[in-house]
């Protein structure tokens, strides 16, 4: 069983690129990465929105997630190769997402 996630309220603002629509989002302390990019256009599959369903797993082609989910292994998590949008966050802050 994996950890119980935690919500990213106290998060700094991220620097997010996604690399397949060529956009760069910037994401506000109290915004999720999954409301930024879904606000942007981007039309990211989610279900939970809380870290517990995977249903918004995305890879992730540079920079290191700070994983809040509850769904990741310890060793998928040290990997770092996806990341949860809708709670995760990075540090430092700045990601490139498959997307
Ligand atoms: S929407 Fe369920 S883990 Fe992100």
């Amino acid at each position: 069983m994996t950890a119980a996630p935690e919500h990213a309220g106290d998060a700094a603002r991220l620097e997010v690129v996604c690399a397949v629509a060529d956009m760069a989002i910037a994401v506000p302390p109290d915004t999720s990465i999954l409301e930024a990019v879904r606000r942007a256009g981007l039309p990211v599959p989610a279900a939970c929105a809380d870290g517990r369903c995977g249903a918004c797993e995305t890879r992730v082609l540079e920079g290191r997630p700070d994983h809040r989910d509850g769904v990741l292994t310890g060793e998928e998590r040290a990997y770092g190769e996806t990341m949860m949008l809708c709670v995760s966050r990075a540090t430092p802050p700045w990601l490139v997402l498959d997307l």
